[in-house]
């Protein structure tokens, strides 16, 4: 790569902060104290401005006319400046989840690796691929010169419409939070901060901007926010990003009973807060209520933490210790993820050859095979005519759009569809499916036909042994989408599957779509974004070369009357205003249709096999300390080496939960045909509890609980009992921590 003015200079910055740290105190001396340690004793040395410096983020874009400042790496979501004086660098951030993106409107773009979505990486329940998928991104980032990786997004899916569902990790609060927990971890083992984002409860991008999220209390914390806490747990995010939305009539960035309370106090979280961009509306209300830095200034319309933060200090709104504490928790995080230590700089060598392997195998393992009806797929060696219909399958694969959006090596593939402008562009990634899959089926004839003509599409299929249709549904952050694949599809694809029986459906879509041809067509695969090599995965499902072990993570309806909001509320803008009650409040996507008894589409957990797999048995026993541990086997009953996923789930004897079961455990595990393996898995006590407000505490009831091994949410194999004792757990309780009381009987507190 050359030298940009760009890696200049930051080649020169970190000489020179280097320096600057050799002149304070040897980096040996350093490193033997505690990122605490350095972080508090660095404040102590810094003047007022100083501190203000690391509290207000600026955009690292254009914006509006507005120009980026001239250290920013350019086309970057932001940039803070360091502190040369005393060694700290400034902070390069760029987007986010699936890989490093550049903001729409720049001129030239970083070419860089994307993962499938979130959402993909969801489906694969598999931790360490999340952490693969993480550490690569994150190397990416590192190597571009940024050392604050906007990724972690783990908003629950409660709406399939949610337009940014491709960005976090499905509908459960333990799955989400386990494989997004991992990508932060992978992220930050590159000695660079990742979020976790968007704190909180910003589940719909209508209104995001102005939307009032109206929850009982408890409810979230079993819901969103425990999927945030399990996330942080795994992960230990550097930094989390509060969202645009409101709570409780407050934002979430001057919230102080999200921030304070519970991100601060019961989470005991020690890094910073940064706001989304353009999220902050006051100086005093948010720096008393949590906020530690505003970020993408000029997103919000004042320089809230500038010179407003140091105003409102010198006349007394804000404590002086406040600002100790906003600057000390910047740096905390940026001593201990090393990015004090081991400073950034651009041009750095990337193997993209590699990446993209990472990234296939994410997208391989998120694959769903929903149905396969008599076996049709995989595609046998005997197919000699293949037609390919629709989606662009061509050219390339869909992506999700917003400012998570990577621009990948090789451009657009179809460039110029609308909107080209935000919040598009719509974006394929140049790997295309229909070359992919020719190259695996030398033997057959692969063509492809456009589908916009349904007719001659049919036409096509008539004339081919097996007809693929993929299916679209383009999604992007700031806007929500119908629940149903774009424009004319679900016509041609019922045209098709009448003109040959042996139809596959391929879907590229953010979530859950509607599938009205679902019962006339014997195979259907949810591919969702999958990524930079998104054709080369999935033309390896379709024929085999890998075995399919997706699973569902989250529910797909049968129709929108399913959702606990039919009606979506707004007009489909960021900025409408409204009150959003969470009616279903901790019963979200399985919980909820459990709990109506209604008939998913496919439910959450489902995705099939080319082998056969048994379940079980399952054995339980109480855990010392609160929780259970839960041994299962599962069986490779068929021909083929494949994946299954054993999920466990739990339900009291007595009720009282927000919905009949909860994912309570999984794991999934490689078998050989005919070969076994017994896994164990320790159940989270909180998963077995109900948080209860009055108390501040989780409290598992006393009583028989019923543990289930699935094969999917709604597919439950066997099960065991366990009985346990009435505990409680305080609300700051953690992992590893014996503070496990037992708690009082009803009528029995003050005793
Ligand atoms: C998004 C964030 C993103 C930020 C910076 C906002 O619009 O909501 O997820 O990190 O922009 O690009």
């Amino acid at each position: 790569m050359q030298m940009t003015n760009g890696v200049r200079r930051s080649l020169l910055a970190a000489a020179a902060m280097s320096l600057a740290f050799m002149a304070t105190a040897s980096t040996a001396q350093q490193n033997q104290l505690s990122a605490d340690q350095r972080a508090e004793a660095t404040v102590k040395k810094m003047t007022q401005d100083e501190k203000l410096k690391l509290v207000l983020g600026y955009f690292g874009s254009d914006w509006e006319g507005k120009k980026p400042p001239a250290a920013a790496h350019y086309g970057s979501a932001g940039y803070v400046p360091g502190i040369p004086r005393l060694g700290i660098p400034p902070q390069f951030q760029t987007d986010a989840g699936i890989g490093v993106a550049t903001q729409g409107a720049a001129t030239t773009k970083r070419e860089r690796t994307s993962l499938p979505s979130g959402i993909a990486t969801a489906a694969t329940w598999n931790p360490d691929l999340a952490f693969q998928g993480g550490r690569m991104i994150g190397s990416e980032a590192r190597a571009s010169g940024f050392n604050v990786m906007l990724a972690g997004g783990v908003n629950l899916a409660r709406d399939p419409r949610n337009g940014r569902n491709f960005e976090y990790g499905g509908e459960d609060p333990l799955l989400a939070g386990t494989i997004v927990g991992s990508q932060i971890a992978g992220i930050q083992s590159n000695q660079i901060i990742s979020t976790t984002k968007h704190y909180a409860l910003n589940d719909l991008e209508t209104g995001r901007k102005g939307h009032d999220v109206r929850i009982d209390h408890a409810a979230a914390r079993m819901s969103d926010l425990l999927a945030f806490q399990f996330a942080m747990e795994r992960g230990d995010p550097g930094s989390v990003m509060c969202a645009y939305n409101k709570v409780d009539g407050d934002f979430a960035c001057e919230n102080d009973w999200l921030l304070n309370h519970v991100l601060k106090r019961d989470f005991g979280f020690r890094g910073y807060v940064m706001s989304d961009w353009g999220a902050v509306h006051s100086t005093v209300k948010a720096a008393r209520n949590g906020l530690d830095q505003q970020s993408g200034y000029p997103f919000d319309d004042k320089p809230y933490f500038g010179s407003l933060l140091k105003q409102a200090i010198a006349a007394g709104q804000v404590p002086k210790s406040r600002l100790d504490d906003m600057a000390e928790r910047v740096l905390y995080a940026m001593f201990a993820h090393g990015i004090v230590d081991n400073p950034v700089s651009e041009g750095g060598a990337i193997d993209f050859a590699a990446n993209e392997a990472v990234s296939q195998a994410d997208a391989e393992q998120a694959i769903v095979l929903l149905k396969n009806e008599g076996n049709l797929l995989p595609l046998g060696p005997n197919v000699r005519r293949i037609v390919v219909i629709g989606g662009r399958a061509d050219k390339g694969v869909l992506a999700g759009s917003g400012s998570s959006l990577v621009y990948p090596r090789g451009g657009n593939a179809v460039p110029g569809l609308d909107p080209t402008g935000w919040p598009g562009p719509v974006m394929y990634f140049p790997n295309p499916p229909v070359q992919e899959l020719q190259r695996l089926a030398p033997n057959a004839r692969v063509t492809f036909v456009d589908g916009t003509d349904p007719a001659a599409a049919a036409a096509a299929a008539r004339a081919a042994d097996v007809a693929i249709v993929f299916g679209t549904q383009w999604s992007s952050e700031s806007i929500d989408v119908p629940m149903k694949l774009d424009g004319n599809q679900d016509a041609l694809i019922d045209a098709v599957a009448a003109a040959n029986p042996r139809t596959v459906v391929v879907l590229e879509t953010n979530a859950g779509v509607t599938m009205p041809w679902a019962s006339r067509v014997p195979a259907i695969v949810e591919a969702w974004y999958p990524g930079s090599k998104g054709g080369a995965a999935i033309a390896n499902i379709l024929t085999g070369q890998t075995n399919p072990s997706g699973r569902l993570p989250v529910t797909f309806y049968a129709a929108e009357s399913q959702l606990p909001r039919p009606v979506r509320p707004g007009a489909n803008s960021e900025m409408d205003q409204f009150d959003l009650p969470y009616a279903e409040a901790a019963a979200v996507g399985y919980k909820w249709v459990d709990r109506n008894n209604l008939q998913p589409l496919f439910p959450f957990g489902h995705g099939l096999s080319y082998t056969s797999f048994d379940y079980g048995p399952i054995t339980a026993a109480a855990a010392p300390g609160g929780g259970v541990r839960v041994q299962f086997t599962l069986r490779n009953s068929g021909n083929r080496p494949g994946m299954a996923v054993g999920q466990v789930y739990a339900s009291p004897s007595s009720g009282g939960w927000e919905a009949p079961n909860r994912l309570v455990g999984f794991a999934k595990v490689e078998l050989a045909p005919g070969a076994a393996q017994t896994v164990a898995v320790d159940v989270d006590p909180r998963l077995l509890a109900t948080f209860d407000e009055a108390a501040h505490a989780w409290q598992i009831a006393p009583g028989n609980y019923t543990l289930m091994l699935g094969a999917s949410s709604r597919d439950l194999r066997g099960n065991t009992t366990v009985s346990l004792p009435a505990l409680s757990l305080p609300a700051n309780w953690r992992p590893g921590q014996e503070a496990v009381a037992p708690a009082p009987r009803r009528g029995e507190r003050g005793r």
